[in-house]
This record gives C-alpha cells, structure tokens and sequence, in this order.
C-alpha cells in the first residue's frame, strides 16, 4: 500500500487526492471515487463516494429500518448467478451452442417484457413477424447508445447526409449520453432549466430560437445528477412542447431509476393516452439500479416507434446476435418470474426492489443530515434542490445536489481549488461538480454545441460550479453517533 505519510487528515487527504489527479484528470467521479475509497481503506470516514452504483454488500446486516434486505438481496443475486454455472453444464453436451449467443435471448426479452407490463402496466413486445419492440444490451449506456444510432439514422432518412442529428439534452444531465453524442459526431442544445429546482419543463422549449432543428431529446423521469423526480405531468407537458414543434423528434426517456421509485406506476402512466408518443419515445433501462449489478452489464432498450427503430434494429442485428450468455443466464436468474406467470414471485421482486430503492433515500437522509451537521457553514442557506432540507426526505434515487456556501468557495479559491475539491479536502465529504454535468468539452472541442454561444449557457454553467452532486450508493449509512461522540 502507498505511504501518504504523516499530518492531519486532511494533509493525508491532499496528499491522496494529489497522487491520483493526473491520471484521472479527465474523469472526475473516478478521481473523487479512488480517493475517498483510499481514504476508506485506511481507516477515515470519508462519507459520500462520487460514483453513484450501489452494491449489496454495503448494506448493513442490522440495517434499522430493513433488517432483512441484505439477507432478501442476496438471496436474489447468489442463485441468480450461480445460474450461470448451470447453463455451462447443459451447453458442455454441445459446445457449438456455446457459441450461438442468441440461445437465451427470447427467454430475456420476455422476462423484461413481462417486468414493464407487471410493473409499469407498459406494454412492449417481440411478436413474431412483426418488428421488434424489446431490445437487450450489455448495459443502459450500450442502449442509449442504439437509441442515439437509431436517431442518427431517422435523421438521415428524413433530412439526408448534410447535417447531423441533433439532440437537445436539458440540463444538468448524465454526462455519459453527452460523451457518446459527441463520440458518434451528432450535434447537442443543451437546455438550461427556468426552474429553480432545475427540473426541465415546456417553458424551456419556448426559448429555443426559431430555426433550431431537434432531431431528438434526452431526458431522464427520475434525474441524475440532481435525484429529482420530474412530476409526470411536467414530463408529458415537456414532451408535448416538442411534439408540437418538431413532430419527427425521438424522445429518450432514460428510465433507469423508475423501477425502484416509489412511485413507480405513476411515473410513465401517460404513455397510452396520446398516439404520439408510442410513435417517439424510446425507453432505457437497465438492471445496474434496480439489482445492484452494475458489474453485468444489463440493459434495455423498449420502444413501438417504427421510424426510430431502423437503425437500432440494424445496430443490434449487426454489432451482436444477443448479449452474452453470461448476462442472459443472471438476467434469467433476476427477472425471469415476470415472464413465467409466477405472480406472487414477481410481486416480491417488485417490492424487493422497492425496498432497494427506499433504503438508498434512507441512506442518503443519513449521510445529508450528518453532512449539514458536522459541515454546517459550508452549505448555503438556500438550497432549491433540496426539497426538504431538514429531513432529507424526498423520492427518487441516491443522489443529492447540496449548494456550497459562500464560506466554503472562498476558501478554496483562496487555494486554487474548485468549491468542490475545496469542500472536499476539508470535509472528506468527495463529490463532482455540477458544472460536470451542464457540459462536455468533446462537444466543444468538435464544434458540435449548437448553442456554444449562448450567454445563458454559460452563466448556469457557473451558477451550477457552487453545487456539488454527491452520490451514496457505495456509502453505507452511518450509524447513529451518540451525541457525546460528536465534535
Ligand atoms: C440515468 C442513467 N442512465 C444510464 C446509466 C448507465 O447504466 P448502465 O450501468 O446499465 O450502463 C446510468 C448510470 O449512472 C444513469 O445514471
């Protein structure tokens, strides 16, 4: 193990934070990630890592409010992969199959099929002769991925090869589907939020110049960064707002977090009441959230629209015949019931990841309330996107977004630091930027910002640098201090 010497926590910390900037300067949730879990292993609490993937493993056995989800999760993951070893055996009689790597595919689509039509009342499906609606791939990035091909495509048979799909991303965003429009060459607007919460909404779209042409939007129901459940009715509104300017628009709906949202069955219900929409929205989803197995790669892709569909048909048809029998075998193994009509099955994997997804907001009050209690004067007085500030108490996934205080921002700038890094080396409290999320120097560094002039963009791009978006899905909730223990 290194040696980062001797002196206070926080020169060890500097230290630690040093020794790894340069090799993740351009991935800053991995440098923030490496060095809180460094500082993890030698005994300091650390408190929140930057990446936001949870495991199994860091809940507790004892946990107050679950005392069973450990033992119920486990229960889960460890047939489910065992499964795998059992597919080997069957193949071993005939190791060609082994190679065919479509041999579990059907059985996977049904079981997600079967997961949206029990869980969200959504209907997708592959029925034979008729194109397919349900799609598998290694991961919700590789489906996003085929979503962004097949908008690419749309474009080119709409508006042919002159200019390039672009998408509008309102932001503060998931910085990977950024990353990979600027790596597939399509251009992006991002949108900055009217709203204080920054929760996108139609009001946006009407500030859009004219002549803008949007081949398609991304956006999440439940957000990352900011943890934000966008209120249905807000999420239609928005969809509507640019059905009715660009009618040939796409519409990612990265539903990751949906399923384990409380209110899971409320957050896409609209989807059948307007025949638009199932002629534009792709859905994304993935079991790294809901299951805790970001290490599986699992993904989907669900949409009915025939005009998007070409070109993730092709995508899928071409790149892969299935995903691997690895992943299918798990999958199998963790949602399987949905499709084979065992009902009482399939409610306790509903609930079971339910209770995954209340555990990460319990988790997450934790950690808030100790971080506003120990680090008190370096958090703002006002923070609008924390719903409720005293409790924590609010819907939607492990993330939050607390505002840095004016204290906290001088400080670091006194030492050349970003009011995240500064908040960070002081506290042990490791997060990214906002900022992080509101831009990608890829798209700029192309030319493919449609918006890269923007006066507006940039002042919420500097507004967004005073938050910090911090992430509790490796950190397992602390356990209640006694108050004589605390400083
Ligand atoms: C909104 C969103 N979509 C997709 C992903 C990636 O999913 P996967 O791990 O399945 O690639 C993430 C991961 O952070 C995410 O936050």
């Amino acid at each position: 193990m290194n040696d980062y010497g001797e002196g206070t926590e926080q020169d060890v910390r500097i230290r630690v934070f040093e020794s790894f900037k340069d090799v993740f300067s351009s991935a800053p949730i991995r440098l923030m990630s490496r060095t809180v879990s460094t500082m993890r292993s030698m005994g300091y609490d650390d408190l929140a890592s930057a990446i936001g993937d949870l495991d199994w493993r860091t809940v507790p056995a004892d946990d107050q409010e679950d005392p069973f989800l450990r033992d119920d999760w486990e229960a889960l993951l460890v047939p489910a992969f065992n499964n795998m070893s059992g597919w080997l055996h069957q193949l071993a009689s005939r190791p060609l199959a082994y190679n065919l790597d479509s041999l579990g595919y059907p059985a996977v689509v049904e079981a997600w099929s079967g997961m949206w039509q029990v869980q969200l009342g959504l209907e997708f499906k592959n029925k034979s002769a008729a194109p397919p609606e349900v799609f598998i791939f290694h991961g919700g990035n590789q489906a996003l991925q085929a979503a962004f091909i097949g908008v690419a495509e749309a474009r080119r048979d709409r508006a042919g090869t002159d200019t390039p799909a672009t998408v509008l991303v309102p932001i503060p965003s998931f910085s990977c589907p950024m990353d990979q429009m600027a790596l597939q060459g399509m251009q992006a607007y991002l949108l900055p939020p009217t709203d204080p919460g920054m929760d996108p909404g139609p009001e946006d779209i009407a500030k859009i110049p004219e002549g803008v042409d949007i081949d398609a939007v991304y956006a999440m129901p439940v957000n990352n960064p900011t943890g934000r459940t966008l209120e249905p009715d807000r999420l239609r509104a928005l969809i509507e707002a640019v059905l009715d300017r660009w009618p040939h628009a796409g519409i990612i709906l990265d539903s990751v977090y949906v399923r384990m949202h409380p209110r899971y069955n409320r957050l896409l219900a609209w989807f059948d009441d307007d025949a638009r929409f199932a002629d534009s929205i792709i859905f994304i989803d993935s079991l790294s959230k809901s299951h805790g197995v970001t290490g599986l790669r699992s993904g989907a892709l669900l949409t009915r629209s025939s005009r998007l569909r070409g070109g993730i048909v092709r995508y899928a048809q071409n790149v892969m015949a299935g995903p691997s029998n690895a992943m299918q075998a798990v999958v199998l193994g963790l949602i399987g019931p949905h499709a084979s009509g065992e009902e009482e099955f399939s409610d306790y994997l509903i609930r079971l990841q339910v209770r995954i997804g209340k555990h990460l907001q319990r988790r997450r009050q934790l950690l808030l309330e100790e971080a506003f209690d120990r680090w008190r004067e370096y958090f703002h007085k006002d923070q609008p996107l924390l719903p409720d500030p005293k409790t924590f108490d609010w819907e939607g996934s492990m993330y939050a977004v607390p505002q840095l205080s004016d204290l906290c921002r001088t400080k670091a700038a006194e030492r050349g630091f970003s009011p995240t890094v500064g908040f960070y080396l002081d506290s042990g409290i490791g997060g990214v930027p906002l900022d992080g999320f509101c831009g990608n120097p890829n798209l700029e560094r192309h030319g493919l910002l449609v918006n890269h002039d923007s006066e507006e963009l940039r002042a919420f791009q500097k507004y967004a640098s005073r938050f910090v978006r911090l992430s509790f899905g490796m950190t397992p909730p602390p356990k209640r201090r006694r108050v004589a223990d605390r400083d």
